[in-house]
């Protein structure tokens, strides 16, 4: 078992730390040459998520090459979708897309919630056996998108668009979509519990695309969020992920998680001060900055991002996933920042 008193673990609790413990969201892809090589021996992406000793690979590939206090299960949030049976394709370049769209309410109707132990065995045997790989190293996350995050894909059928037909299904057909969202909580309590059961040490939430509904956040995202955390098997600490949804974090800390992952558009200290003492926050380096190539405007902004949160609970991460074009090298000197960066008794510094 990993300790409890690993690094990662006492900031989520918010208790003290030596410095920030870092991890990166996306950290086993397509910017390591290593993990393309594996995607190639795979022959694609999905049968690396549904091979389970090729995902244990993924994941432990950056581990090997970077000073990481966290681990993530290597799949997609997609496996529950796919597993009710929507026909998912990953094609390079272009994306996930599913074969069978949820146009009506009576596609929805007919849908059922996946039993984790069959149709998602292949990421419990990931889990079980990344675990025994880690061997106590580094606490293993697992993960589920949030129902409002994997509603969007299913009603769209693909990524990468203006996500304008899940709008309009949830404005003009609320009930149809209340019941789609009930059963994705329902399923994604279930997929998360049985994560934790073959075990998984934290579990993080994605809410992608929660940031679309304005005004409706709460109703369409949050509020399933926090039915997803009410059913959670409450041994280990949980993250809800918030994209663009700056402005409901007083809200999403009262939805019952452990820690917020925060995106680059929100400051730390501002976010600190809204959400209290008792709930880690996560982040929040905008991914782009890699891309740059400036080490020394990397330490800076690794540095800035410290200040403004001096800590306890705070774990070090990206806003947003890595990109596929960031260079490793600088992934290896923005770790050795935060490293070499202590937690300091000083105020936070306003962003
Ligand atoms: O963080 C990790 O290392 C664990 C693995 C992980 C993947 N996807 C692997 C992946 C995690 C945590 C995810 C989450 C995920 N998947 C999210 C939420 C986080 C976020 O970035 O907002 C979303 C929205 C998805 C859906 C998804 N999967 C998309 C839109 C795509 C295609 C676009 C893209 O980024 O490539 C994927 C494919 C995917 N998932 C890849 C990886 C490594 C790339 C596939 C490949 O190798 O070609």
């Amino acid at each position: 078992m990993t300790a409890n008193h690993h690094i990662l673990l006492r900031a989520l609790r918010c208790q003290p730390t030596e410095r920030a413990p870092a991890w990166i969201m996306r950290q086993a892809g397509r910017y390591l040459p290593e993990y393309r090589a594996l995607r190639r021996r795979a022959g694609d992406f999905l049968t690396l998520c549904k091979t389970p000793e090729l995902a244990v690979e993924a994941t432990l590939q950056p581990l090997r090459r970077f000073p990481l206090d966290a681990a993530i299960i290597f799949s997609d949030i997609l496996t529950i979708p796919d597993a009710m049976g929507l026909g998912l394709r990953m094609e390079e370049g272009e994306g996930p897309r599913f074969a069978k769209p949820l146009r009506s309410d009576a596609g929805i109707r007919a849908l059922r919630a996946p039993d984790p132990e069959r149709g998602l065995r292949y990421v419990l045997d990931a889990v079980q056996l990344a675990r025994r790989e880690l061997n106590g190293s580094v606490p293993l996350i697992g993960f589920a998108g949030s129902p409002w995050t994997l509603a969007v894909y299913m009603v769209e059928g693909a990524g990468g668009g203006e996500f304008a037909r899940s709008l309009k299904f949830a404005r003009e057909q609320p009930q149809s979509m209340r019941r789609l969202l009930r059963l994705l909580a329902e399923s994604v309590a279930e997929y998360l519990n049985a994560q934790i059961a073959h075990g998984a040490e934290v579990v993080m939430l994605f809410d992608t695309w929660g940031g679309l509904l304005g005004g409706d956040y709460e109703k369409f995202s949050l509020d399933h969020i926090a039915a997803v955390i009410n059913s959670l098997d409450r041994t280990v600490p949980v993250i809800v992920f918030a994209k663009d949804a700056g402005a409901h974090l007083e809200s999403i800390a009262a939805c019952g998680c452990d820690a917020i992952g925060v995106d680059a558009g929100t400051c730390l200290a501002d976010a600190r001060r809204r959400v209290g003492g008792r709930i880690a926050l996560q982040g929040n380096l905008a991914p782009e900055i890699l891309l740059r190539n400036n080490a020394a405007e990397l330490e800076s902004a690794v540095r800035a991002i410290l200040d403004s949160h001096p800590a306890p609970g705070h774990i070090f991460n990206l806003g947003h996933g890595i990109l596929p074009a960031t260079n490793p090298e600088m992934v290896q000197k923005m770790l050795d920042a935060v490293r070499c960066h202590p937690t300091l008794a000083h105020p936070p510094t306003p962003c």
